[in-house]
């Protein structure tokens, strides 16, 4: 539709027509039949509010949304077509591995790939937008969401947010098989105190810009249709009624043009964090900040009109929100085909297709992580291995954002190990979850009904099992509903009676593996102690016993780097590589009391970010610079030569660490400035290049400004953050 008869569209709609544009519904919202019905009424909505409604929230099936939007557009007085949003986060049905994981592929391509699969799959289910991606930066292991994130490095983030916007959206979201992005939660979410869900964040200005708001403006800048505000106060202002957040960074300085959506309820909690006396205000402060969008209350709808005739807020503030939402919906092409690709017989080809399931496994294979190995992997076909622990029949290993795949069609380690046909044992051990405990996930709570009596049985099979094997493989972890929203931790280690487990079989049988389940890093001691090898397979999605079976048995080597630290303990929580040196660094030799360390714990993590190992060896050579100066407009190439001396295919990331050796203010220790990962043959070498612009050292400086500063600076190129391999520069 042309943007001229888009404003003329504006101007016919009464005041609460419009307002009602800025209303998000659910699917509570209609019957099976797709007809708008009382009990939403019963919630404060009136019938006007639901047929005149913006948008809706969770409603998937082609034929439900064709239906619903038919029928809205004909109850419509101006026929003004839905847009149907849903979070599709790693995957609709066909469900990749959590975004943690694909972060540890440190293979931006591979998350654009998951996105294009489920942007497929959701489109031709009648979606038309996904709350996705999360490009919140996260640094405490305690906080549940660090699964969504793909971890706590914004160079990382940044390219990974700009690839999944891609993904879903591809050069136009218009088109068939595509989807619009929203990029969250804006911003500051992943700093929450404590690692508390939804707990306020205090980020200086500087930490923000420099660290947390790259990511956001990396989707901004690929286009992203909408973005959403966070629950978090920043600074002690609730993000939705956070009018310099909003107005000022987000649309001017990022050149966001989009719909602004609020989290879930985020403008009535304006009130609850006591910054709105009521949700008369909080709507108020909402629109004046900037949020377009009031996702699941009736702050807006109910409060609107009345500041609007009042005089208090003006129906020019309300019109530039509207018109927002109307040219989302031209955008999507939702004016010329308002069911955009909700196809019935599409749905039922597309979903959960070969092809889909095969991009899913390589995907998985790609993020796991080899943490240790002492040569016990990878396993032989022929040696006789137990499989042990709940892992290895569990078919919840999705992430907890899977909310419309189906488990059932998930393919599980026994799955996937018989139909490779190994010599294998199974036994389950105990439950993921300790015996008579329950937990609450997204949308349905877990029970474990098992008592100790069962598990003290299943252990007695385990350790029996153990003990017929060659070598054993102890599929353990977290379940899928200790992470994800609302699932933080105080202790990150795995459920009791998966420790015993693990103490019981490590002592019948030492050529133990430890495969581990998890949607954050967890505390690992104990499990480095007792096994020879450990995999992190995260939540590997639809496709996870296969990609798992792969890989244990070396078709493919793992290939994975860490996104996120694996802390030693919780009490170093949050730890990550770029931190600031202190006036006091540590130095574990010294014998002086007053250096910045832990009496009981060291400083630096079990596994360091970019730490990952493979089944063949790497070497990569001291660093090359073609120069030893760079001007503010010049580049300067950093290579190194990378050789595969193992005698497997294999894979390893190299990464390229900046160092500001002295700035205007502290410069953390290093910061990752690029990457590649590339597969080598045995013996094959490669020289890989990485270009050095003033553009990669810009920081804001004590002046607040954006720019890089001249001085000296190291560049170090390594496989983990940890490398020493350097070379100096000075940027004139
Ligand atoms: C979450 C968002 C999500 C929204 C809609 C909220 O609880 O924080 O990430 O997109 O719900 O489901």
């Amino acid at each position: 539709m042309e943007h001229s008869r888009l404003l003329e569209l504006l101007g016919e709609m009464s005041l609460e027509e419009k307002i009602n544009q800025l209303f998000q519904g659910n699917s509570m919202f209609y019957e099976e039949d797709g007809i708008a019905t009382g009990p939403a009424s019963q919630q404060g909505f009136t019938e006007k509010t639901i047929r005149e409604t913006g948008t809706v929230l969770g409603i998937i099936g082609a034929a439900k949304v064709k239906k619903i939007q038919k029928e809205h557009m004909e109850n419509h007085p101006h026929h003004i077509p839905l847009v149907f949003m849903a979070d599709i986060i790693n995957g609709c049905r066909t469900v990749f591995p959590i975004p943690l994981a694909q972060g540890a592929a440190f293979n931006p391509e591979l998350a654009k790939t998951g996105a294009e699969v489920a942007a497929r799959e959701a489109s031709a289910s009648g979606i038309q937008v996904t709350f996705s991606p999360m490009a919140d930066l996260v640094r405490d292991a305690r906080w549940g969401r660090v699964m969504e994130s793909t971890g706590e490095d914004t160079y990382l983030n940044s390219r990974y947010a700009e690839a999944l916007v891609r993904g879903y959206q591809g050069d136009d979201p218009k088109q068939p098989g595509k989807i619009g992005a929203c990029v969250k939660h804006f911003a500051g979410y992943g700093a929450p105190t404590a690692g508390r869900d939804y707990n306020n964040a205090e980020l200086s200005e500087r930490t923000l810009r420099d660290d947390y708001l790259p990511a956001y403006a990396a989707a901004v800048k690929a286009g992203a249709l909408m973005a959403m505000t966070s629950f978090n106060t920043l600074n002690r202002i609730p993000s939705s009624a956070n009018r310099w957040l909003l107005r000022q960074v987000l649309r001017e300085e990022m050149g966001f043009d989009g719909a602004l959506i609020s989290d879930w309820a985020a403008i009535e909690e304006i009130m609850n964090h006591g910054m709105a006396a009521d949700r008369r205000e909080a709507a108020k402060l909402a629109l004046e900040a900037g949020t377009d969008i009031d996702m699941m209350t009736t702050c807006y709808s109910n409060h609107l009109k009345e500041l609007i005739e009042s005089g208090e807020l003006s129906e020019a503030l309300l019109d530039t929100s509207v018109l927002r939402v109307l040219e989302l919906k031209n955008r999507l092409g939702l004016f010329e085909n308002p069911y955009k690709d909700a196809d019935e017989e599409a749905e039922k080809r597309l979903i959960l297709c070969q092809e889909h399931r095969e991009k899913a496994k390589n995907a998985a294979k790609e993020t796991f992580v080899l943490l240790e190995n002492n040569g016990i992997l990878p396993l032989k076909r022929e040696e006789k291995t137990a499989f042990i622990g709940p892992y290895v029949e569990e078919k919840s290993m999705l992430g907890a954002w899977s909310i419309f795949a189906d488990p059932e069609d998930t393919v599980t380690i026994r799955e996937g190990v018989t139909s490779y046909g190994a010599n294998a044992l199974f036994a389950s051990g105990c439950s993921v979850l300790d015996p008579q405990t329950s937990i609450m996930g997204m949308s349905e709570l877990y029970k474990n009904a098992k008592t100790q009596t069962d598990l003290d049985e299943l252990l007695g099979e385990a350790v029996d099992t153990a003990l017929r094997a060659d070598k054993v493989v102890l599929c353990i972890g977290e379940h899928v509903a200790q992470s994800g929203e609302a699932a933080s931790r105080g202790d990150i280690t795995i459920p009791e009676c998966q420790k015993k487990l693990l103490r019981e079989v490590a002592r019948v049988n030492k050529n133990l593996v430890a495969v581990l389940f998890n949607g954050r890093p967890l505390d690992i001691r104990e499990i480095k102690s007792l096994a020879k090898a450990i995999l992190v397979v995260w939540m590997p999605g639809t496709e996870g016993g296969n990609a798992i079976t792969e890989v244990l048995y070396g078709k493919t080597s793992p290939s994975g780097k860490l996104p996120m630290s694996f802390p030693c303990c919780v009490g170093q929580v949050p730890v990550f590589y770029n931190e600031f040196k202190t006036g006091r660094p540590n130095d574990a030799q010294s014998k002086n009391r007053f250096l910045s360390r832990y009496l009981d714990i060291p400083n630096e993590p079990l596994y360091p970010f970019g730490y990952g190992l493979s089944y063949t060896g790497f070497t990569i050579s001291p660093v090359r610079l073609d120069g030893n100066t760079l001007t503010q407009e010049g580049t300067l190439t950093a290579s190194v030569t990378v050789k595969n001396t193992g005698k497997r295919r294999g894979a390893e990331t190299v990464q390229l660490y900046i160092r500001d050796d002295a700035g205007s203010v502290v410069r953390p220790v290093r910061e990752l400035r690029g990457f590649q990962k590339l597969w080598l043959e045995p013996e094959e070498e490669r020289e890989i290049r990485f270009e050095i612009t003033a553009e990669l050292l810009k920081f804001h400086d004590i002046h607040m400004k954006y720019q890089a500063e001249p001085g000296s600076f190291t560049v170090f190129i390594g496989n983990d953050s940890r490398t020493q391999n350097q070379a100096a520069f000075t940027l004139l």
